[in-house]
């Protein structure tokens, strides 16, 4: 298994930089950054047509959107605390921008062209700067024409790490994405392909870790794995069953939540969503066990295989390090004095139970939330669904009223999930993205502490780019 790295030309690029200004630069997998903690880093990140090989045939290069020439983007890493300077310069043919999603920072720095700053014009750069006040696992991604943007590829990891992090033998990242191949390994064309958009989304035909066709991933038997987990896909949702295993979710969309086994022995994840579990490699040596998403019925399919090193187990017994992360400085919101707001997701095909039925079409294929359907990527005419008082709590109350499942994203903020369908989710939970069942009731709150025009919308993009966003003003 690969994860991405610079290649040798933007790294010279980049070295370049720190030469001309004395900063360090963060976007690299290695461990110097601990040593470097306390100063300030540029990085420059550079989206741009590029050829990749992905599909493990490097006679097959495919045409993608990337940053600095990898798929995903450059990892980017930084400690809790410090701050993040990344320095844009748009090489693509339109205008982008780009979104720290998850992190609670700067309204001006939220990346959303025409809310929160102008499109980057191509030629044209911006500097982003901001110290994400959590740790965990987040990403990056264009907020403009991001359907295709996103979908061509411009995506990349986030990682802020903890002062103290968990006792693992290793730290691993997929990237996980999905895309639409030709047999010639191009990315096909009609990414506006209405039916779709009015269903579940552009799901693709083959899914990636790191930018790779994934085949089998190394491991030693006894090890502990923290491996984190990020859906970058602008449609799939996945179920990930590590056969053999008993992963242990500790964290979900970067904020540290009660350890435990996911429902059903599934990792659900949709489009956005991110899942740190802890991984005790309890195979036997020179075994491999699957790793199957099976999200879809009938469609299941072995996404990696874990092969273990033929070597005796690396301890005895599992490691008894503890599982609970360090908490996240997240304001816990006050229920009795909460405002409350009705979000209704609507539009979209209806289906019968089957879920193949089509009727409905008359509308076209718009969603709408309460209503209202904002589409595109954000702009300056956005009337908010709601102004609420700095410091507030909220509490949103979803109730999809589509055949279709619903990734809901809030900017800026992360929120607790309280109830699915009336019930008590079963363990502390927060997160930026809650994924909702078709028909599905979901109540989530947060306290609405950042200042600023937020965006909240489906992650799915085509949902998005159709109608299912919309703002709301922290004032
Ligand atoms: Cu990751 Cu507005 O999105
Ligand atoms: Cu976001
Ligand atoms: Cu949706």
């Amino acid at each position: 298994m690969t994860t991405s790295f610079l290649p040798a030309l933007s790294r010279r690029r980049l070295l370049t930089t720190v030469a001309a200004s004395s900063v360090a630069v963060i976007a690299s997998q290695s461990n110097r950054l601990h040593a470097e903690a306390e100063s300030p880093k540029v990085s420059r990140i550079r989206p741009a047509p590029a050829e990749v090989s992905m599909v493990g045939n490097d006679a097959l290069r495919t045409g993608v959107l990337a940053y600095d020439g990898v798929i995903p983007g450059p990892v980017l890493r930084l400690r809790q605390g410090t701050t993040l300077r990344a320095v844009v310069e748009n090489g693509l043919a339109e205008g982008t921008t780009v979104h720290w999603h998850g992190i609670r920072l700067p309204n001006a720095m939220d990346g959303v062209p025409g809310l929160t700053q102008p499109t980057i014009r191509p030629g044209g750069r911006f500097d982003y700067a901001f110290s994400p006040p959590d740790a965990g696992t987040f990403w990056y991604h264009s907020h403009d024409d991001s359907l295709v943007q996103m979908g061509r590829g411009l995506a990349g990891p986030l990682i802020v790490e903890e002062l103290e992090p968990p006792a693992v033998d290793r730290d691993l990242l997929w990237t996980i994405q999905d895309w639409r191949l030709e047999p010639d390994a191009q990315i096909a064309p009609g990414f506006s392909n209405r039916m779709e958009a009015a269903m579940d989304g552009r799901v693709g035909n083959t899914v990636t870790i790191n930018g790779r066709l994934p085949d089998n991933l190394r491991v030693r038997a006894g090890e502990r794995v923290r491996l984190r987990l990020l859906n970058a896909a602008i449609a799939r949702i996945m179920a990930l069953r590590f056969v053999g295993h008993s992963p242990i979710v500790v964290a979900l969309d970067g904020q540290p939540c009660d350890p435990h086994e996911p429902a059903a022995g599934r990792i659900l994840l949709g489009p956005a969503m991110r899942a740190d579990v802890m991984l005790d490699m309890q195979g036997e040596p020179g075994r491999s066990y699957p790793v199957v998403d099976d999200f879809y019925d009938r469609l299941s399919y072995t996404l990696v295989r874990l092969s273990y090193d033929a070597a005796p187990p690396l301890r005895p017994h599992p490691s008894d390090a503890p599982l609970r992360l360090p908490p996240n400085p997240v304001p816990r919101p006050d229920l009795a004095t909460a405002v409350f707001h009705d979000i209704r997701l609507q539009g979209g095909m209806m289906s019968g139970t089957g879920g193949g039925g089509m009727m409905g079409m008359g509308g076209g294929a718009a969603w709408g939330i309460n209503g209202q359907s904002m589409t595109g990527d954000g702009s300056a005419d956005m009337q908010p669904l709601f102004r609420i008082d700095r410091g507030r709590s909220c509490i949103l109350d979803f109730r999809n009223e589509t055949a279709w499942w619903h990734p809901m994203h809030l900017h800026g903020h992360s929120f607790s999930v309280l109830k699915r369908d009336g019930v008590p989710v079963p363990h502390d939970e927060w997160g930026d993205t809650v994924l909702v069942r078709p028909r599905e009731h979901v109540r989530v709150a947060f306290v609405a502490d950042n200042p600023g025009d937020w965006m909240l919308h489906c992650h799915v993009m085509e949902h998005q780019a159709g109608g299912l966003m919309t703002t709301i003003r922290v004032s």
